[in-house]
């Protein structure tokens, strides 16, 4: 695991400017299986407060959701208590790039925002291989695998905020692993791919991305892993540049300025594969 994650701490706040969105992309990936919906086994891989197993939970037969973070799934098992009880999702700790489950189990694994997370961008993304094969493995054939990812285009122009501090603009970028690579890696575990969906005018925080003045406010910042990789000169440097720009007058127009390409690329992007 990378060590810019604090999400033991930020789980608490992650909801409060933390949307599923694109829910349903998932769903229409997952309706491609030769199976009914309503029967498939899922995998949430990196489920974090379980906002997509509980977009998800009622419509198919049975939900996994991983994390790694006792923190995120203590918020997961709280959301989806009577779903866990009446037996339609289970919750495991544990990591991605090991599955704690058999081969063949799941008929579709949905995964969200996550594989940035892994620390392997300088390794060539050796983790993120290994855990395409890990998904390749608890697949059956046939298996729908949905990655909710983001391009470069839409890290570098679809969230405003990333401009106040650009040492970590640019250390985010190199973390997600571009779309191309995704592709190949999938290809060479044996996926075969069914296209990639982007929700363009879908907004992961909801109405609160909007507030020029969000940054200023911890719990608002909780809710994108993005600020842990703020060091604390950059940060100070990034409140600073907000609360001026606010003094200014000239704040909305900052947000208006680097939030203009967004409705046209979208936040993220959805990778949708099928297992061979
Ligand atoms: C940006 S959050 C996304 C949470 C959730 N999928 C969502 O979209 O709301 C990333 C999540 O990945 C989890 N995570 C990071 N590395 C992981 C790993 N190696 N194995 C399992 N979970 C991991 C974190 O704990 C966190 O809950």
């Amino acid at each position: 695991m990378s060590s810019f994650e604090k999400y033991d701490e930020t789980s608490r706040h992650y909801d409060a400017t933390r949307l599923a969105v694109g829910h349903e992309i998932i769903l229409g990936c997952l309706a491609d299986h030769e199976k009914p919906l309503h029967e498939l086994r899922v995998l949430d891989a990196g489920c974090g407060t379980g906002a997509y197993s509980a977009a998800l939970v009622e419509r198919v037969a049975h939900i996994d959701a991983l994390d790694l973070s006792q923190g995120m799934l203590a918020q997961a098992r709280a959301k989806l208590a009577g779903h866990a009880q009446a037996g339609r999702i289970g919750f495991h700790q544990g990591s991605i790039t090991e599955l704690p489950f058999e081969d063949g189990a799941f008929d579709a694994v949905s995964i969200n925002q996550v594989v940035h997370h892994l620390g392997d961008a300088g390794e060539d993304f050796v983790r993120l291989r290994q855990v395409i094969g890990e998904f390749a493995r608890v697949l059956r054939p046939g298996g729908v695998l949905v990655m909710n990812h983001c391009s470069q285009e839409q890290l570098r122009d679809a969230y405003w905020y990333y401009r106040l501090t650009p040492r970590a603009h640019d250390a985010v970028r190199r973390n997600f692993a571009p779309l191309e690579s995704l592709q190949e890696f999938l290809a060479d575990a044996g996926f075969a791919p069914r296209g990639s969906f982007v929700p363009v005018d879908a907004i992961c925080q909801g109405a609160a991305y909007f507030d020029g003045r969000g940054p200023l406010d911890k719990k608002w910042r909780d809710g994108d892993s993005f600020w842990a990789l703020v060091e604390e000169q950059e940060l100070a440097a990034a409140l600073e540049k907000v609360r001026s720009l606010y003094e200014a007058g000239e704040l909305d127009a900052f947000v208006a300025e680097h939030d203009a390409r967004r409705p046209s690329i979208g936040q993220i992007t959805f990778v949708c594969a099928v297992r061979g």
